[in-house]
């Protein structure tokens, strides 16, 4: 049996100290119908805490914005009644053992693919762009995106004042920022616009900006990216690593300390033309560009992906040894974990005291409660 003691090696990001390298993924869970988490978010998250998740990243939360959520149970992160609900959160992770930061989320032109429901309010992207040749909603102007930018920046200084260790900003899977990082559904002729991914990426450094101003040089900034969106899997924002670090180096030079990179499947290689199929992945390749810290994800512990949970599929268990190679190379920092975290709030520790029996695959019908 495979060793899992390089995922319980401690790291340092500023001012966070993490006492192992597992994360737990952001997993939107659609339990806050008035945009408030409650007792249960406190406690959901808490036992992932006391099961020995070293940093828990929040379901997304959305920023104050008329039209940012795309579903009626995303919890906003605004608002006295749902920022105390969030210090109910966090005081319960710290009192289980783990860091958290939550994740930071406007969700653009983007549809829910769990529900029809619209907001009251015109939805808002780039450029009123669903996907490429859908219309849905309005393009930003100057005034909406001005004030966008300062709300991702309110909301990073309201997770550190209420004792959150970091924030990451969603900037993955087809939302908001990913709209104006990708050439099909940002058409703008104005500094947010652009024929490069240097240039649109412009926006997202806006907001790393303003956010890094508002929370200080210590506090740690993750930002979370991905080359598919849920318009589009097979869809690359940076086809060669030059387009990659056009692509991460300003947002890196605006202030972002980690890299999330997202995949569906960690072990894929990012350019196997250049390294082959045992190659860097998306994470690899994203530190050896850049130099800044990264987080890969993806099956961690599984056999299937995680789309398939939506249509209610489940996953069989698979092994952590092609994981344990990747970090013994180093090949990225901290490695998040999904779905194998809903089914098991004790599978680090598991994994940790080599109880490999033990662990459970996925069953889809765990996304109907908050346990
Ligand atoms: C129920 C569910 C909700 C998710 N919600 C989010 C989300 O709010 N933000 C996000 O960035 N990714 C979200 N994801 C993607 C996960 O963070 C993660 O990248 C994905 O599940 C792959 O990890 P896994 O294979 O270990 O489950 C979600 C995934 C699942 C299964």
């Amino acid at each position: 049996m495979t060793s899992t003691d390089v995922l319980f090696r401690p790291f340092r990001i500023g001012s966070m100290e993490l006492a192992n390298r597992i994360v737990m993924a952001p997993m939107t869970r659609s339990f806050a119908p008035a945009g408030i988490p409650g007792p249960a978010h406190a406690a959901y998250y808490r036992r992932r805490a006391e099961g020995g998740v070293g940093l828990i990243i929040s379901e997304g939360t959305v920023i104050d914005r008329p039209a940012s959520r795309n579903n009626p149970g995303v919890p906003f992160f605004h608002g006295d009644a749902a920022l105390a609900g969030w210090k109910g959160v966090i005081d319960a992770v710290h009192e289980g053992g783990a860091k958290m930061g939550p994740q930071l989320w406007h969700t653009g032109a983007l549809k829910s693919f769990l529900t029809e429901w619209v907001p009251d309010s015109p939805v808002e992207g780039p450029s009123g762009l669903e996907a490429p040749g859908v219309e849905r909603g309005v393009a930003m102007g100057d005034g909406d995106i001005a004030d966008t930018i300062a709300a991702f920046a309110r909301a990073a200084s309201d997770a550190k004042r209420l004792g959150f260790d970091t924030i990451e900003l969603h900037g993955a899977h087809g939302y908001l920022f990913d709209q104006f990082f990708w050439a099909a559904t940002n058409r703008r002729t104005d500094r947010y616009g652009g024929a490069t991914i240097g240039e649109r990426s412009r926006f997202a450094a806006g907001v790393v900006a303003e956010v890094r101003a508002s929370v200080g040089p210590d506090f740690p900034i993750i930002l979370r990216l991905s080359q598919w969106k849920v318009q589009d899997f097979t869809v690359r924002l940076a086809e060669t690593p030059d387009l990659m670090a056009d692509w991460l180096m300003p947002l890196v030079g605006a202030g972002v300390d980690v890299l999330h990179c997202s995949q569906r499947r960690f072990w894929e290689p990012e350019f196997p033309d250049i390294d082959g199929e045992q190659g860097l992945n998306f994470a690899g390749w994203a530190k050896k560009l850049t130099g800044a810290t990264t987080i890969s994800v993806g099956s961690v512990g599984l056999a299937e992906d995680f789309m398939g949970a939506f249509g209610g599929e489940g996953s069989s268990t698979a092994k952590l040894d092609k994981l344990v190679e990747r970090m013994e190379r180093d090949e990225f920092d901290l490695i998040a974990v999904g779905r194998a975290l809903i089914a098991d709030p004790a599978w680090v520790e598991k994994v940790r005291t080599g109880n490999s029996s033990a662990l459970k695959g996925f069953d889809a019908a765990a996304l109907a409660e908050l346990v």
